[in-house]
């Protein structure tokens, strides 16, 4: 059951200062406002409001901290040349939230509501829109479960809140070709388990394979499947796609890896340009022989904050795979430039995506 009530809206009487637009770091500056929806048992959702950017007060019992009930959604708001704010498939993320609050048994919310209220705080904000080329608004809506109770069991109660964050890119070179390690210890899901829904501990259980990963000069890990270590999943921050000797491939969602908005917008530019994308099971073992035969000839890694992130360099083993002289490929390159293109507007939008605030 899902109540919207009036959205009250409480005005900071302090506003921040704005970041230089051109020295916009990933998600470490936040607006001067915040939404915030409550639940609780037999009421539902309610008391949407939008209040000053702040602390909040919790229990320590509040549920959260114990089992880790929780899900969140990454979204932008872009600027346009002359000014607008558009939102890029908005829908889909409110779509995306109940799916994952679903596997955490965490109440639906109203996806109609949630992207008005959304589009409330936005036009409230839309000076916080960064204008300079690859900068935007990251959104991060999220739901945490507040019951004091150290039962092990779904939460009575839930806040959902969502804050704003002016950002650049999420790889610090920008769109200079990551390199990335693939990680045949850890594991970050299997099937049945998590991999499919945007949830905190499937992002920390990553940090220590992460960390391994960078002290060896990598950006990031590329996640194998968790029972055969042989299968290709996604990069902690982004689904993953090959160019193999022409053709466009990426792993099938197999329930462990991430359906990203991302993603999907991809495989659909692609089929409206012709073009199709396989969709299937990818092991490491066929990317290092595609590699070997010189037939390796783009990778790029595709999400909300890393947008299109060409990958130079694969290590595996010991093994390494520079792809493409650690140059952007021709495809990563013109994708980036049509997908970032619609998004801010300057580029025609077939397929109707962009949402205007
Ligand atoms: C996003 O792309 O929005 C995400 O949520 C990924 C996150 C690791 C930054």
């Amino acid at each position: 059951m899902v109540n919207t009530y009036q959205l009250e809206v409480v005005e900071s009487t302090n506003k921040k200062d704005k970041p230089l637009h051109d020295q916009v770091p990933f998600g470490t500056i936040f607006t001067d406002h915040m939404f915030t929806l409550e639940y609780e048992e037999g009421k539902g959702w309610h008391e949407p409001k939008i209040v000053p950017y702040g602390p909040i007060t919790l229990d320590p019992a509040a549920m959260i901290f114990h089992y880790g009930q929780t899900v969140f959604e990454g979204m932008k708001a872009y600027r346009t040349e002359d000014g607008r704010v558009l939102l890029f498939r908005p829908e889909k993320n409110f779509e995306r939230l109940n799916l994952s609050s679903e596997r955490l048994s965490i109440p639906p919310v109203d996806e109609k509501a949630m992207l008005e209220y959304l589009t409330e705080l936005i036009k409230l904000e839309k000076n916080w829109v960064p204008a300079t080329q690859g900068t935007s608004l990251y959104i991060r809506p999220f739901i945490i479960s507040t019951e004091a109770n150290l039962a092990v069991a779904p939460a009575k109660a839930y806040k959902l809140m969502i804050i704003l964050s002016p950002v650049g890119s999420y790889f610090t070179g920008g769109l200079t070709p990551v390199i990335i390690h693939v990680e045949d210890q850890f594991t970050r899901a299997v099937k049945g388990g998590t991999g499919m829904a945007k949830t905190a501990g499937n992002y920390s259980s990553g940090y220590q394979a992460q960390a391994n990963a960078k002290k060896a000069g990598n950006a990031d890990v590329l996640w194998l499947d968790g029972i055969e270590k042989k299968y290709i999943e996604e990069v902690g921050s982004m689904n993953i796609f090959f160019k193999i000797n022409g053709e466009i491939v990426t792993p099938a969602l197999n329930g462990s890896i991430l359906n990203g908005i991302t993603r999907t917008s991809i495989i659909e530019l692609l089929g409206s340009w012709g073009i199709s994308v396989a969709q299937r099971k990818v092991s490491v073992n066929e990317i290092y022989e595609a590699y070997e035969a010189g037939q390796l000839e783009e990778v790029f890694g595709t999400g909300t904050a890393a947008v299109i992130s060409p990958v130079g360099e694969l290590n595996w083993q010991g093994k390494k795979m520079v792809v493409n002289n650690h140059q952007i490929g021709e495809l990563s390159q013109k994708l980036y430039d049509t997908i970032t293109g619609i998004q801010t507007g300057k580029v025609e939008d077939p397929l109707g995506w962009t949402v205007e605030v």
